[in-house]
């Protein structure tokens, strides 16, 4: 392993006392779910932080907790109260693993989450890596993580390229092992996870701020390293458009307005959403199916970026003469008044077009 000139590269065996000391000086402290060792607390911040910053976890954290308080409650509520509460979260397929996952505890482990990281491992939506982070928070076992925040992290500190097959993944498993401490697990754990967040950025690491700067030989990895190779990747995004029929009853009771659950594959899976047409003419006639126009209104575009696609939203609201049949979850399409809507998992514009 070649370091940069002039730098000596990083000593394995001093690698995790340094990466403790950084923690207990300069990591991250009072997040809230470091003030528990309960799994389930754990496990929620876990999955919730996969793909997403921990600035937008602090605002969904507590009250899916406050909803959910335990893994019985959230493992009897339904699906749809799940996806509701995670709605603006994104990567549903995280919010329904963590239903399946809560009833897997509750059945085949009597309502405990397993200590070890392999139990841990087989359970719904739950990775080696996260996996491992559990059993070190809550249960002080000394297991390595390695997440593409810890991946980066150590391929700069040790000058690996980052792993692009099984072979190279499961050498850097083999180098994330061996750097464990013997002791302090969970200040090193988080070490990892706070230098990778806040120092050893993506872009633009703060080398300065870094227990290794001296010593660091840097980024190895040489599309890591050429901004141009970074840019023709960004430039690669796609924008899809949509021209979300709204279609809207006013009964004497209520308004509501027609939802169909998306498949469980592609955008939102399993979401209740408007319908979304390649075109305006496509979201008529399916308005002209649902009962008689009466009026339609282009509303105000809405911009909404995925991880790799930016939606072009056009709304088109449509007021219908109908005859609503109650909602029909089953059938995954119905009228719904507002209400109702908002009780279900709306994509987050969606939910707030509806006024939520
Ligand atoms: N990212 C993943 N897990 C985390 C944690 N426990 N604290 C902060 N950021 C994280």
């Amino acid at each position: 392993m070649d370091a940069a000139p002039g730098r000596p590269g990083i000593e394995p065996a001093g690698f995790a006392p340094r990466v403790v000391a950084w923690q207990r000086a300069h990591g991250r402290h009072d997040l809230p779910w470091q003030r528990s060792r309960d799994p389930y607390r754990v496990w929620v911040s876990e999955i919730m932080l996969q793909q997403t910053r921990v600035e937008t976890v602090l605002r969904y954290y507590e009250p899916f907790l406050q909803r959910f308080p335990d893994v019985r409650a959230l493992a009897g509520a339904p699906l749809d109260a799940v996806l509701a509460q995670w709605s603006g979260l994104g990567y549903y397929r995280r919010a329904r693993n963590l239903h399946a996952c809560a009833q897997q505890v509750c059945e085949r482990h009597g309502g405990e989450f397993p200590r070890e990281r392999a139990e841990l491992e087989g359970l719904a939506g739950i990775g080696r890596s996260t996996a491992a982070a559990i059993a070190a928070f809550c249960f002080s076992r000394r297991e390595a993580i390695l997440d593409a925040n810890v991946q980066r992290v150590l391929g700069r500190a040790f000058a690996l390229p980052r792993p692009r097959d099984a072979a190279s993944l499961r050498a850097m498993w083999q180098l994330a092992e061996s750097l464990l401490p013997a002791r302090h697990i969970e200040a090193y754990t988080q070490g990892l996870m706070d230098l990778g967040a806040t120092v050893c950025k993506p872009a633009g690491p703060d080398c300065r701020a870094c227990p290794f700067a001296a010593d660091c030989p840097g980024p190895a990895d040489a599309a890591e390293a050429a901004p141009a190779a970074r840019a023709s990747r960004g430039a690669a995004r796609r924008t899809r458009e949509w021209v979300l029929l709204w279609a809207r009853s006013d009964e004497p009771d209520a308004a509501r307005v027609w939802l169909q659950r998306r498949d469980a594959q592609g955008i939102w899976p399993g979401l209740w959403s408007l319908p979304g047409h390649d075109d305006a003419a496509a979201a008529l006639r399916q308005a002209a199916e649902l009962g008689e126009v009466l009026d339609q209104q282009a509303r105000e575009p809405v911009r909404h970026a995925l991880t790799h696609v930016d939606l072009l939203l056009r709304p088109l609201l449509v007021q219908l003469r109908a005859r609503p049949r109650a909602a029909d979850e089953a059938q995954h399409a119905g009228w719904f008044t507002v209400d109702e809507a908002l009780r279900l998992g709306l994509p987050a514009p969606v939910r707030k077009l509806l006024g939520g």
